[in-house]
């Protein structure tokens, strides 16, 4: 007698997808990279090098986390960062010397770009961080220094969870830089981590919230048949929109930007017509009024609009019932929280278009050649 299922299809635990699985793990794999980091610090910040710059690279969603974690460093260190793309940076004649801190970000920590970024961040003199998903990968071991994330294997090629934690190893290294250079008291470091521990329950909440009542499925069913898709976002969801729209087309086909809402006049805006939907990100945050004047433009052109955003923003419902509600945080912290809609978006719509979502066409999970 043959086993009805596959030993992959028993990993899934029931998920029809593992990207699907993969979204729904993002509460536990923010509160274990928590766990393991906040572990480490024991009270006492501890990077054992002095620096005043900061350079990140990565590739893919990585270099997305990147783009958030030069907003964590910069608000709470002051010290400068710079992103760039590995594959870009190792071209470059980067400006780079012992004063520098390179952070790689990788979760496979396989990426060749990425690795050739380190190598030559070494010959330069940089001390080397790798923000990482596996452990003993090539990245640690040639790594002056390892922060863990602990998302558990990723096996979708689009990644989800591995994002999440990266972010949360961001912030808490942004907190600790803070703390070590005087930009942060103890008092607002416990304020802050207070604030990033409640970051899983509230993602769990709209997790659930969305298996019951299915608003972005739904969304995903009006929205499968499109043929392009602009994501804008503002500050720090500006890398969210960069975010949103690669993972649309990396497991959907549909061709997708991100674009920071303040641009949309110089380009995007020439696309907008009715059959363009715009995901617009808006939590309640110090752009808010200005992406609602985004909203109001778009809509002007007969763009249709889905908002992501907080629960009672009244100017926002006035302009479109596409919304999506997403729990309240810090600021800083909504990317967290923004990014999920997104992620499921993305797959919804790849799954009703039939396609192979844990393997799309033409890419891998982690690119080891050039
Ligand atoms: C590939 C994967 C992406 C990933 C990128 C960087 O393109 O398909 O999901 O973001 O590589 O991978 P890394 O392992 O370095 O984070």
């Amino acid at each position: 007698k043959t086993i009805p299922w596959s030993i992959a299809q028993a990993e899934k635990a029931g998920y029809k997808h593992f990207m699907l699985k993969e979204i729904y793990e993002q509460p536990k794999g923010i509160s274990d990279t928590i766990s393991g980091k906040l572990s480490l610090i024991k009270g006492e910040a501890e990077l054992p090098f002095d620096f005043n710059k900061i350079q990140i690279v990565a590739c893919g969603t990585s270099y997305h986390a990147g783009l958030i974690g030069k907003f964590f460093i910069e608000t709470l260190s002051k010290i400068p960062v710079s992103v760039d793309y590995a594959s870009e940076f190792r071209y470059r004649d980067p400006l780079i010397d012992s004063n520098t801190v390179v952070v790689a970000i990788s979760q496979s920590g396989e990426t060749a770009d990425t690795l050739a970024a380190v190598r030559l961040a070494k010959l330069k003199g940089a001390k080397v961080i790798a923000i990482c998903n596996v452990i003993g990968s090539t990245l640690t071991r040639e790594a002056d220094y390892t922060i863990y994330t602990y998302a558990g294997p990723e096996i979708s090629v689009a990644s989800t969870k591995a994002f999440t934690t990266q972010l949360t190893a961001l912030f808490l290294t942004a907190l600790e830089i803070g703390v070590i250079k005087g930009t942060v008291t103890k008092e607002e470091e416990q304020k802050y981590i207070d604030e990033l521990i409640k970051i899983p329950s509230k993602m769990e909440d709209f997790l659930e919230t969305e298996k019951k009542e299915k608003r972005i499925r739904q969304l995903a069913l009006e929205f499968y048949m499109a043929k392009d898709a602009l994501f804008l976002g503002r500050f720090v969801n500006y890398p969210i929109a960069l975010e949103g729209a690669l993972k649309l087309k990396e497991i959907s086909y549909i061709h997708a930007e991100g674009y920071p809402a303040g641009e949309m006049k110089h380009g995007p805006i020439a696309l907008i017509d009715e059959k363009m939907p715009v995901i617009v990100i808006a939590p309640k945050d110090r752009v808010y009024e200005k992406m609602v004047s985004n909203i109001e433009e778009v809509k002007a052109r007969k763009g249709r609009v889905i908002a992501v955003t907080n629960a009672g923003c009244g100017e926002i419902r006035r302009l479109t019932d596409r919304i999506i509600e997403i729990p309240e945080t810090d600021e800083l912290l909504t990317p967290f929280l923004t990014v999920v809609p997104l992620q499921l978006f993305a797959y919804y719509i790849a799954d009703f278009l039939g396609y192979d979502v844990d393997q799309p066409r033409n890419l891998a999970k982690s690119v080891t050649v050039e």
